[in-house]
């Protein structure tokens, strides 16, 4: 460990926060900010763009402020939501569209026309991507279709396309840097992600012109270097990209083949570190590149689950049966049990493992004695019971036990889903003591190219778990839970 700290900026969905960390890992200063959400159709959802930009400069300018004395900012780390697809003016760096967000729906119709067209499995043979919304390319196509001209202007080379992360590159170094990295690269359905390229064949089919795309590097790389822009000083190194899942699985210390993380957020994800042989997914799991480091590339396994906070918060504001989400641990808890209530919050569809665009929420089990200390409860038990969905299919494609799980986000504060998540799982589920794993993931890889950590190994001690929670439930009785749960999900599904 050395001098020194990282300046690492979490560009998420809801907001942007910007740590600064040193040599032992620990947060100095934080600056947060959120960032609007648009609305424009149902399904739909936007974010400005220069909103974006502008707000992580800020954050960066109050965070540079309260930088101790005499302390030396190594590198600048970004890792951020993923998939969100931006498109921009090469010469003046002006958007020319507002971000579309992965959240949004709007490319439904695009994906069933391909998968009506025989071609899902050709795209998840080259990205490792089944066919859905949530992924950039078909929201990109979106954008080109429905912008008059902006298709023949991208084949001129007069506009860009990144993810968020390659927004902040490029107007942090002064338009001078176009580039992603490999995690980012691997969340759009354009990118090969054996052959490491941008794949020509699904770029035709999608219309999408390869002038438009930035170079792919590591993740830990030394992209350039800040210009004297949005008020920041100029010549600060920026040393690591990453999308904030795989920052998560790397500040776990997930770095064996079969480590398995979940971020519990608006969604979950669900990696597992698969080494280095690339690896394919052939029944609802993503294979993903995890990072890449120097010459080498890291592939996971990714278990996507749309909506699992999202239940909470809509218990809280759609239904109002809950003023405060952090009080649903407690209200659950005083149930001895679900009296066969299941939420399944199919709001979007439902992702891992089923790719259903069209399956929508269901609540099943009621009777007159139902109450509200029922729905919570059927809420967060849904999100353990979509969490072991995914872990199953997690051992059976990879031939790995899963030994443990390591838990992070949000709600990964909620006692009884933690210790729900145990019994259901019948593994123990560990929290870190570090909660930001996402900036710290980057700061890690920014750290390891500007010498602030030396190894993986170094990285991998600096890990410390707050509390773990072990299996208590009889095997009998989780498994007549799981199975009414596969019950409820059987009656949402569409195909
Ligand atoms: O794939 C989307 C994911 O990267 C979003 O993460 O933390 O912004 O909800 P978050």
């Amino acid at each position: 460990m050395s001098e020194g700290f990282i300046l690492a900026i979490d560009q998420g969905t809801t907001g942007s926060k910007v740590l600064l960390i040193d040599g032992q890992a620990r947060i100095v200063s934080r600056a947060y900010g959120e960032i609007q959400q648009y609305y424009p159709e149902n399904g739909w959802v936007e974010h400005d763009p220069m909103a974006i930009w502008l707000g992580v400069a800020d954050l960066l300018q109050e965070v540079l402020a309260k930088t101790p004395a005499g302390g030396s900012i190594r590198a600048l780390a970004i890792t951020n939501q993923r998939e969100t697809t931006l498109v921009w003016e090469r010469g003046t760096g002006r958007p020319l569209y507002r971000a579309i967000v992965w959240q949004c729906r709007r490319s439904v119709g695009i994906c069933k026309e391909l998968i009506a067209g025989g071609y899902e499995a050709l795209f998840r043979r080259k990205t490792g991507l089944p066919l859905d919304p949530y992924f950039s390319g078909t929201k990109l196509k979106w954008i080109l279709d429905q912008v008059p001209g902006l298709r023949a202007r991208a084949q001129r080379g007069e506009v860009c396309f990144g993810t968020i992360d390659s927004w902040l590159l490029w107007n942090l170094t002064g338009g001078k840097v176009f580039a992603t990295d490999y995690s980012n690269a691997s969340r759009t359905l354009l990118y090969n992600i054996y052959d490491l390229d941008w794949d020509e064949e699904l770029l035709d089919i999608l219309g999408i012109p390869r002038a438009m795309l930035p170079a792919v590097l590591p993740s830990a790389h030394r992209y350039g270097e800040t210009a004297a822009v949005g008020g920041l000083p100029a010549g600060l190194p920026i040393a690591a990209l990453i999308g904030d899942s795989q920052a998560a699985l790397f500040g776990e210390g997930c770095f064996e083949p079969g480590m398995i993380k979940a971020t519990y957020g608006t969604g979950t994800s669900l990696m597992m570190q698969a080494g280095s042989c690339p690896v394919r997914s052939s029944q609802g799991l993503a294979a993903t590149l995890a990072w890449g480091l120097r010459d080498e590339v890291n592939y996971a396994y990714e278990g996507i689950i749309n909506v699992t906070g999202a239940t909470m918060q809509w218990l809280r504001d759609g239904l109002g049966i809950i003023d405060d989400v952090a009080a649903s641990s407690a209200i659950a808890a005083q149930l001895p049990g679900n009296d066969g209530v299941y939420l399944v919050p199919a709001f979007v569809g439902l992702a891992a493992p089923y790719w259903d665009m069209e399956a929508r929420g269901i609540i099943t089990g009621l009777t007159r004695a139902t109450g509200r200390g029922h729905l919570i409860r059927a809420g967060l038990e849904a999100i353990a019971y979509q969490v072991r969905e995914v872990v199953d299919l997690m051992q059976a494609e990879s031939g790995i036990g899963v030994a443990a799980l390591r838990a992070d986000g949000g709600a990964a504060g909620n006692e009884f889903l933690m210790q729900f998540q145990a019994d259901i799982l019948n593994v123990p589920v560990t929290r870190p003591h570090a909660r930001e794993v996402s900036a710290l993931g980057a700061a890690y890889l920014a750290g390891l190219g500007t010498g602030l950590w030396r190894s993986l190994a170094e990285i991998a001690g600096n890990w410390r778990a707050e509390r773990s929670f072990y299996p208590q439930m009889a095997a009998a009785v989780r498994e007549r839970l799981f199975g009414e749960w596969r019950e409820a999900v059987a009656r949402a599904l569409t195909r």
